[in-house]
C-alpha cells in the first residue's frame, strides 16, 4: 500500500467526522447547485448521485484515490486485454467483444456465423428433424451463461418475436419440466451454453433435453438440427451430438459473467434480431470509450464504483439495493449479483494478503414499486445505512408517469427523512390530543439519509441496457481493483463444485462432517417411510 494512499485514507477519515453531523438535508439546503453539480449525461443516459453523502471534498479526494492506486493503469490494460485476470494467467477481455470495427477477427467472425444462424431461425428456415421449423429456443445454461441472456431478454423481447425464448438453469427437473410443458419437439431448438461444458446443471439439463427430443421424435430421428452449443470446448459438445456447424466458441479470454456479449447472446439474438443485438453492443462500447477517456471525476462508472467504497468503508453500509422501476428490468439484481459479488467477494489481494476492510457488499434488490410494499419499511426505519441504485425509465405513458413519480418519492424520502418535530406537527395537523402526539410521534420519525443514485433511461432499447449493463460491469472492475483484488476468479465458488463432487451419491462419507452425514442419514430414512 503506498504512501500516498495510507495518507489519503487517513483524509477520508477526517474529512467522514467532519460530515457525520451534516444530514442530506442539510447538504442540499447548503448547495442550490448541488443536482448540477453531482450528475452526469452519458450520451443521453443520466447518472445523478446528488443523493449520495458526499460533497465536492469528498469527491476530490476519492479520485486522488483512485490515482493512489493507479486506476489509469486499469483502464488502460482493460483496454489492451492485459492479462488482468492474474491469478489464472489470462485476459479479461470482454470489451473486445463490442469493440465494432476494432474487435478481433474472431470476434467478428462469430458474430456473423451467429447473425447467418439467427436470421435463418428468425425467418423459419431452419427445420427440425421433421421439416417443420424451429419456433422456441431454449437455452441451457446457469451463472453467466443464463443471467445476462435471460434479463436481456425478458428487457427486449418484444411481444411479436418470431421465436419464443425461454431459459432453464437450475437442476431441479420441475423447472426443466416446466418449460417442456409448453414446447413441441419438433419446433424446439436447444441451446446448450457452457463456457466449460463441465457444468453439472447444465449437462443434466441437456441430457434430459436429448432425451425429451428422442421420446418426442423418436430414437433415430436426427436431433443435430435440435441442438446449438456456445463454449469453449467445441469437443465435448461434439460429445453430446452438437456438430461444429452449430456450435458458436466463446474465446477463452470472456469471464462466464461477463460474456453477454459474446455467442451466450445467442438466445437474446433469436428474440431481438442481429441488428438489435450490436445495438446492445454499441451501447457497450459508448460506455467503454467514456470509461477509458472521461477524467475520474467525470466518469461514470468510476464515480458508481468510489461511491460504492465511500459507502462500504466509510459509511459501513453491509449491503447495495438495486431498484428499478421496471418490469422488464426484474432480473437485474439478480445478474448483478453474479457480476458484482463473483467478482468482488473476495478477501484476498493479488498479492496473496489480507485486504484491508470490507470488499463487496451484499447486492440485493428487485422490480419496484414492489418493494415499496415489502422492504422499504427497513429502509426508511430501521437501523443501517442501505445504498441504493435507483433505476427509471423515461416514458410517456401514464403508467410511466406514476413509476417515475413513485421512483422519485422514495428516494427523496428515504434521503429527507422524517424529523421528531415534523412528525408531531403531523399529528397535531390530523387533529390529535398532544397526549397521543407525544406517544405516536416517535413512531413516525424516518432518520434519513439513505444514499442514492439515479440512472435515469431515456427508454429501455438495447442501446441503453447495453449502456447500463456496460456501466455496471466497469464499476465492478474499477472497484476491485481499488481493493487490490483479481475481480476475474471464483475460486470460492470452485471449493463449493468440489464439496458437491465428494457428496455426490455418498450415503455416509467418514470424510464428511457429522451434520452433512446426518443429513444423509436422515433422508436416507425418509425415503424408506
Ligand atoms: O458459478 C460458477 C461459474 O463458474 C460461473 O462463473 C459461470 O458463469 C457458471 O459457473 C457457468 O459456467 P459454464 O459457462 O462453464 O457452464
Amino acid at each position: 500500500m503506498n504512501e500516498t494512499y495510507l495518507e489519503l485514507c487517513k483524509a477520508l477519515d477526517a474529512h467522514h467526522r467532519s460530515l457525520a453531523d451534516v444530514s442530506s438535508r442539510a447538504l442540499f439546503a447548503g448547495d442550490p447547485q448541488r443536482f448540477d453539480r453531482f450528475h452526469l449525461d452519458l450520451d443521453g443516459l443520466l447518472f445523478d448521485y446528488s443523493k449520495q453523502r458526499v460533497v465536492a471534498q469528498t469527491v476530490e479526494l476519492l479520485c486522488a484515490l483512485a490515482r493512489a492506486r493507479d486506476l489509469a493503469k486499469g483502464l488502460a490494460g482493460m483496454r489492451a486485454g492485459d492479462e488482468l485476470n492474474v491469478t489464472e494467467r489470462r485476459a479479461a477481455w470482454h470489451v473486445a467483444l463490442r469493440a465494432g470495427e476494432d474487435a478481433p477477427a474472431q470476434v467478428q467472425a462469430t458474430l456473423e456465423r451467429m447473425g447467418n444462424m439467427v436470421d435463418a431461425l428468425r425467418q423459419g428456415r431452419w427445420p427440425g428433424a421433421t421439416g417443420k421449423p424451429i419456433r422456441h429456443v431454449i437455452n441451457l445454461g446457469i451463472g453467466g451463461s443464463d443471467l445476462g441472456p435471460h434479463l436481456a431478454v425478458q428487457a427486449l423481447a418484444p411481444a411479436d418475436a418470431p421465436l419464443q425464448v425461454d431459459f432453464v438453469a437450475g437442476l431441479d427437473a420441475a423447472e426443466m419440466q416446466h418449460v417442456f410443458n409448453r414446447a413441441d419437439p419438433a419446433s424446439t431448438l436447444f441451446v446448450v451454453s457452457s463456457k466449460s461444458f463441465t457444468t453439472v446443471e447444465t449437462l443434466a439439463n441437456a441430457r434430459s433435453a436429448l432425451a425429451w427430443l428422442r421420446a418426442g421424435l423418436g430414437e433415430d430421428a436426427p436431433l443435430a438440427q435440435h441442438l446449438v452449443a456456445v463454449t469453449n470446448k467445441p469437443k465435448a459438445a461434439q460429445a453430446l451430438g452438437i456438430p461444429a456447424a452449430h456450435t458458436l466458441p466463446l474465446p477463452e479470454w470472456v469471464g462466464g459473467r461477463f460474456s453477454l456479449w459474446s455467442a451466450v447472446g445467442f438466445p437474446l439474438a433469436c428474440a431481438i434480431g442481429m441488428d438489435g443485438f450490436r445495438q446492445l453492443l454499441a451501447g457497450a462500447r459508448r460506455v467503454d470509450r467514456h470509461f477509458y477517456e472521461a477524467p475520474f471525476d467525470a466518469n461514470v462508472p468510476v464515480l458508481m464504483a468510489l461511491l460504492g467504497l465511500w459507502n462500504t468503508r466509510w459509511l459501513g453500509a453491509a449491503t447495495h439495493a438495486v431498484l428499478p422501476y421496471s418490469y422488464r428490468l426484474r432480473e437485474l439484481a439478480t445478474y448483478l449479483q453474479q457480476l458484482d459479488m463473483e467478482s468482488n467477494g473476495k478477501s484476498v489481494a493479488v498479492d496473496g494478503s489480507a485486504v484491508e476492510g470490507d470488499t463487496a457488499p451484499i447486492l440485493w434488490g428487485g422490480a419496484e414499486p414492489m418493494g415499496q410494499h415489502a422492504f422499504h419499511q427497513l429502509l426508511y426505519q430501521g437501523t443501517r445505512c442501505v445504498p441504493m441504485d435507483v433505476i427509471v425509465i423515461a416514458g410517456g405513458g401514464e403508467r410511466e408517469r406514476a413509476l417515475f413519480d413513485n421512483a422519485l418519492a422514495q428516494s427523496a424520502a428515504l434521503m429527507l427523512g422524517k424529523t421528531l418535530a415534523e412528525a408531531r406537527d403531523e399529528l397535531a395537523a390530523r387533529g390529535l390530543p398532544d397526549d397521543e402526539v407525544a406517544r405516536l410521534a416517535p413512531h413516525l420519525v424516518c432518520h434519513g439519509d439513505q444514499p442514492s443514485s439515479t440512472l435515469l433511461l431515456p427508454e429501455l432499447s438495447p442501446y441503453r441496457l447495453g449502456q447500463l449493463l456496460a456501466l455496471y460491469e466497469h464499476k465492478v472492475f474499477a472497484q476491485g481493483w481499488l481493493w487490490g483484488i483479481n475481480s476475474f476468479d471464483q475460486f470460492g465458488v470452485e471449493f463449493g463444485k468440489q464439496m458437491a463432487r465428494t457428496i455426490a451419491g455418498s450415503d455416509d462419507n467418514a470424510a464428511l462432517d457429522a451434520s452433512t452425514r446426518g443429513l444423509l442419514r436422515a433422508r436416507e430414512r425418509l425415503l424408506r417411510t
